[in-house]
């Protein structure tokens, strides 16, 4: 029996018109990702990694193309059905980490939860809960700006992974990291993820990451050209 795709993408097109050129970041574009993947998107700057990645998110539009979640499609959502099906399904974790600076860590975990009317209470057990998984625990009180670059991507995984979403979606997630700091992160990711069976979708430009991922698929111009698995080519 196949199984069903969780996320199908079908002839995915996304054009940018710049001074009267056309870039085709994406260019008809197919693939489908499982339930429970570690998957990454490989490909030199400006291959189309990041575009491919807020599509599938909801966080843009295709020019053409369809994204679908079993019988929900993305491309025919509004932008409040859009930020409605993020709020519920998705978390994010970007290069720069993107934490709210007047915050701390903990509020900075919890406001995800917030969107999705968890109690108060709730929100700051959870919140805790997850900060202490990424060894955090003596640093909840802390502002991001009071915290290490790796600390800060740690509180924004917390911050992902807060609420147990189905997908997580990583932009070069270790983009501003040493080597050791990098493991570690990567480490964190796709053990969290591996033991709720969530899916994760992480872009990078780092070959050597492939190792962390069960599939990869290898962009260029905005096609996939290559696909391999761990262990050996698809
Ligand atoms: N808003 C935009 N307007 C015009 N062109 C864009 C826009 N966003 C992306 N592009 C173009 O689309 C192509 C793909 O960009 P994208 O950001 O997806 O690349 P990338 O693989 O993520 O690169 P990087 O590794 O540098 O982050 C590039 O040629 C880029 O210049
Ligand atoms: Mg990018």
């Amino acid at each position: 029996m196949e199984r069903t795709p969780l996320i199908q993408l079908k002839d995915l097109v996304k054009v940018f018109t710049l001074g009267g050129e056309q870039i085709y970041a994406l260019n008809h574009l197919s693939l489908n990702i499982n339930k429970g993947e570690m998957v990454g998107i490989l490909g030199t700057s400006g291959s189309g990694k990041s575009t491919l990645l807020n599509i599938m998110a909801g966080l843009e539009k295709p020019t053409a193309g369809e994204i679908i979640y079993g019988h929900l499609h993305l491309e025919k959502l509004n932008e409040k059905e859009l930020t409605k099906f993020r709020q519920l399904n998705v978390g994010f974790v970007f290069q720069s980490y993107n934490l709210l600076p007047t915050l701390t860590a903990l509020e900075n975990v919890g406001l995800g939860l917030m969107f999705k009317g968890v109690s108060k209470k709730e929100r700051e057990e959870e919140s805790k809960r997850m900060l202490s998984l990424v060894g955090l625990e003596k640093r909840m009180h802390h502002k991001p700006k009071q915290l290490s670059g790796g600390q800060q991507q740690r509180v924004s995984i917390a911050r992902a992974f807060v609420g147990t979403p189905k997908i997580i979606f990583a932009d070069e997630p270790t983009g501003n990291l040493d080597t050791a700091t990098t493991y570690e992160i990567m480490e964190l990711i796709t053990g969290i993820a591996k033991r709720n069976q969530q899916t994760v979708i992480m872009v990078t430009h780092d070959e050597e990451l492939s190792n962390f991922v069960d599939i990869s698929y290898h962009m260029r111009d905005g096609e996939i050209i290559r696909i391999s698995r761990k262990g050996g080519e698809a």
